[in-house]
């Protein structure tokens, strides 16, 4: 059985683009990221107590997991917490293929436990959620969740980890002004009523709501997330001068306010981050209090912005 509650922090840390930190230079996001920038950066969230960060196997494919783990060497274990995924579709041929991608994880990330443990995906449910099981058991896991699954496959999770004395003790879906499913299939609300942290993943639309770019300044040439934006960045100028418009009465900028908006909708937002300033956002966002006109506000402008920014790897979440 979980012995310790997870600490659930107001934001959480995300290092998908930390993945393009390789010698090969830019991957998905286009970034140029280099480790001593990282460092940097992870200082600076240590220093502003932001101590929860999430990655996976599947992010530059272990390279996101190995420069965190080389990162966070310069800080004690019980200082921070790591997150990270079994992806499916990544299993390899082992015995229990499970532990398996944990413990190529736990050596990536210079570990010998992960905070929170997730399933990536629900590819097949009933089959790879009991292996979470023995990993809870053994202490390498503390805590599990699911990520990306809709109402019903949570529940059978739950029901699944449930019999061994375990529960979901997490959920991490794509969620954002512009992405909203998750509320309107119920999860929100099924979260709230179950007392079940909601990890909201995405809520910058990786830089399309940041406000810093726009059909004049796009997203990087040539990366995943410029195939994705760039061609709906004049749709959302609406809604990011808003936003950005809405940042001023607080000396805070769009991004800001779109964080915001996500912790006033009962979320925890896990937000990429990348520079230095990023963090200082983070600490920014503690002040920012959102009118209920203003929420309802931003949402109309983003509904009204018509765009589906579904990630090619997730379900419809709508019953
Ligand atoms: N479970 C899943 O399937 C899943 C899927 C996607 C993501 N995730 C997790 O969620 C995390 C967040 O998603 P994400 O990284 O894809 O996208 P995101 O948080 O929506 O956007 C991150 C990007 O926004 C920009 N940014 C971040 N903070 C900013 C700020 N304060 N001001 C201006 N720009 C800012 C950065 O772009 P620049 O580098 O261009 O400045 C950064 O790369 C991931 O890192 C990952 O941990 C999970």
């Amino acid at each position: 059985m979980t012995t310790d509650n997870l600490k659930i922090p107001t934001v959480a840390l995300g290092t998908w683009a930390w993945g393009d930190s390789g010698e090969t230079g830019n991957g998905y996001f286009g970034s140029s990221l280099t480790q001593a920038g990282l460092e940097e950066v992870a200082d600076k969230a240590h220093a502003a107590g932001f101590s929860l960060w999430d990655t996976a196997v599947v992010y530059g494919m272990g390279r996101s997991e190995a420069v965190l783990g080389e990162v966070m060497k310069r800080f004690p274990r019980s200082d921070y917490q790591l997150s990270t995924k079994f992806t499916p579709q990544a299993a390899g041929t082992a015995d229990d293929p499970v532990a398996d991608m944990l413990e190529q994880s736990l050596a990536r990330l210079g570990t010998d436990y992960i905070d929170l443990y997730w399933i990536h995906n629900p590819a097949d449910v009933a089959r790879w959620t009991p292996h979470l099981i023995q990993l809870l058991k053994s202490g390498k896991v503390k805590h599990v969740g699911v990520s990306n699954h809709n109402l019903g496959e949570i529940e059978l999770a739950n029901q699944i980890l449930g019999e061994a004395g375990f529960r979901v003790e997490a959920i991490q879906n794509h969620y954002s002004l512009l992405y909203r499913s998750s509320e309107h299939a119920g999860i929100l609300d099924y979260c709230r009523n179950h007392g079940i942290p909601f990890f909201a993943y995405m809520v910058l639309e990786q830089g399309a709501l940041s406000g810093k770019y726009s059909p004049e300044s796009p997203l990087p040439e040539g990366s995943n997330r410029a195939k994705t934006y760039n061609g709906m960045l004049s749709q959302l100028k609406a809604l990011t001068d808003k936003l950005a418009s809405i940042g001023q009465k607080w000396g805070a900028a769009a991004a800001d306010v779109a964080t915001a908006w996500a912790i006033a909708k009962g979320t925890t937002p896990i937000i990429g981050v990348t520079k230095p300033q990023h963090v200082d956002s983070l600490v920014r966002v503690s002040s920012i209090m959102l009118t209920t006109d203003e929420i309802a506000e931003l949402e109309a402008l983003a509904d009204g912005a018509n765009v589906n920014t579904r990630g090619w790897w997730e379900q419809e979440m709508s019953v």
